[in-house]
């Protein structure tokens, strides 16, 4: 019979589970058991890292064996049924009081139906988004758990232990009960889709209005990432456009495919953001923007479509640089501004007590949307708890203001030229719609109520109104039915 030595364990070892297996096994005394479904990458995994110490497990009753109790295990698999399927076993050998955390990309709310599910059984169910990458994993991830204040009494040091570091602090916090967790890291995911696209837009205007090469284009990013966008995202952008084919000697990304893919989490974002009445409309052009960018045979068959009249030539190449900067950072302000928004709304939907300003803190390191920027964010929040929004705090404010002129060039020079900016206009569009005295929801009113008897509300008086539009056009009081 295996000793039960082993203080946590691992449950799937493709690329995720078996680096996080090895960070937990690096931390001073931690003895971890592995798990997974086929055998052979149990194996391999000894076979590569014996200095890790595993206790390999040949199958569920071995693990649940290995585990000292309260047993903790973390479930690193396919995200969907595989989870579930893991889940179903766990239960069966684990006890009242066990901790089982899934740490994949769940739907926040299989999440919840999980956590309620294994509730039942006594064991705590704990769903953690991690995010960071293979890379994060080995190293030191952001963690964001939800599930119950015992679970996270009981295994929050051993996050901790091995979660990112910023400024001495470890990534990792309590987010909220439930399906929190997957939540806030589905919002992390979508904030991550907007901030690739605003880059990818920024590259664009460089290289086709700009006129420089990736590799001068590489230098810039560099140069931006020791200012105010310094983040990972700039940072690796400059890698990336440095990069040289070496079959062709282009730059690689000259040979890359156009079509960008997906696995499903910046779409989620939208769904979930959509069903909450969130506008995230950077989020939504970012996910929209890859769809449009995979889809070849509508692409092709618009080539010949009508392109605009209009060049749009740069006199002052300095300058326009540092436009599409501003308008860049400005974007990324609005993008993060509607993603807390989304969070805000998600957890009073769900009833989670979320601190934006810890969400904010877990993100400066370890995560790929990392960045010194997030510490603004948390300030923000500090300064204001109950901020209605983010772009009002009175940095971004400022930031934006003092970018606006910048910003309103580059998407109205792009608009002009032909050249598509979708997050860069959405964000600009948002900004002046939030910030308008009056909107044309008004007309709207008007027309949901001509055709549906809608009702509305006058800026006047008190009360619910409909025009009697095919009588004689009289107005009368009525029950609303917004
Ligand atoms: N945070 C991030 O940045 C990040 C990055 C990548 C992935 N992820 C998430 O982390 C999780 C793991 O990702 P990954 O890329 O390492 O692995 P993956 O390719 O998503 O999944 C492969 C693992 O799932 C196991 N599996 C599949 N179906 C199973 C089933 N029915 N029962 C038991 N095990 C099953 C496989 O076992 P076999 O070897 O037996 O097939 C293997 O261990 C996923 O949820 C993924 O979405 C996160």
């Amino acid at each position: 019979m295996t000793q039960p030595t082993a203080i946590i364990g691992v449950v799937g070892l493709a690329v995720m589970g078996s680096n996080l297996a090895r960070n937990l096994a690096s931390r001073e005394g931690n003895t971890v058991a592995v798990y997974n479904r086929s055998f052979e990458k149990t194996e391999a995994l000894l076979a590569e890292h014996p200095e890790a110490g595993f206790v390999a497990a040949k199958d569920y009753t071995e693990f649940a064996a290995s585990l000292a109790r309260p047993r903790t295990a973390i479930i690193m698999v396919k995200a969907g049924r595989p989870t579930d399927a893991v889940i179903d076993q766990l239960v069966q050998v684990f006890e009242p009081g066990d901790i089982i955390i899934d740490g994949g990309n769940a739907l926040f709310t299989d999440t919840i139906r999980r956590e309620k599910a294994v509730r039942e059984t006594g064991i705590n169910f704990v769903g953690a988004g991690i995010s960071g990458g293979e890379e994060g994993a080995l190293n030191g991830p952001s963690i964001m758990p939800g599930g119950s204040a015992e679970a996270w009494e009981s295994m929050g040091p051993i996050l901790k232990s091995i979660a990112a570091v910023a400024d001495g602090e470890p990534c990792v916090t309590h987010v909220g009960t439930d399906g929190a967790g997957h939540f806030v890291k589905m919002i992390h995911n979508g904030i991550e889709y907007a901030d690739m696209q605003l880059i990818a837009e920024a590259y664009d205007l460089l290289r086709r209005v700009g006129g420089f090469t990736p590799a001068e284009i590489a230098d810039i990013f560099a140069e931006w990432n020791t200012g105010e966008l310094e983040s990972y995202l700039i940072e690796i952008t400059a890698e990336v456009l440095r990069q040289v084919d070496a079959a062709t000697g282009s730059p690689l990304v000259d040979v890359i495919l156009d079509q960008a893919g997906a696995k499903g989490t910046g779409a989620w974002t939208v769904q979930s953001a959509l069903d909450l009445g969130v506008p995230v409309s950077g989020i939504a052009e970012a996910v929209f923007a890859r769809s449009l960018s995979s889809a070849p045979a509508q692409r092709a068959a618009a080539q010949s479509l009508p392109a605009s009249t209009e060049t749009w030539s740069v006199d002052d190449r300095d300058a326009f640089v540092e436009d599409v900067r501003r308008a860049l950072y400005a974007s990324k302000i609005i993008a993060y501004s509607q993603g807390f928004d989304a969070i805000v709304a998600g957890a009073a939907e769900y009833n989670w007590d979320i601190k934006k300003g810890e969400i904010a803190k877990i993100w400066r390191a370890g995560c790929i949307i990392r960045a010194q920027f997030l510490n603004r964010i948390t300030e923000a929040y500090a300064d204001d708890p109950e901020l209605v929004a983010l772009v009002t705090a009175p940095y971004f404010a400022d930031a934006v203001g003092s970018a606006l002129p910048s910003w309103r060039r580059i998407v109205a020079g792009a608009a002009l030229a032909g050249i598509p900016t979708p997050a860069f206009a959405s964000s600009l569009s948002y900004y002046d719609g939030l910030r308008a005295d009056r909107l044309p929801a008004a007309l709207v009113q008007g027309q949901r109520d001509f055709f549906g008897a809608h009702t509305y509300k006058r800026v006047d008086r008190e009360g619910t109104f409909h025009t009697l539009w095919s009588g004689d056009r009289s107005e009368i009081e009525a029950t609303d039915t917004h």
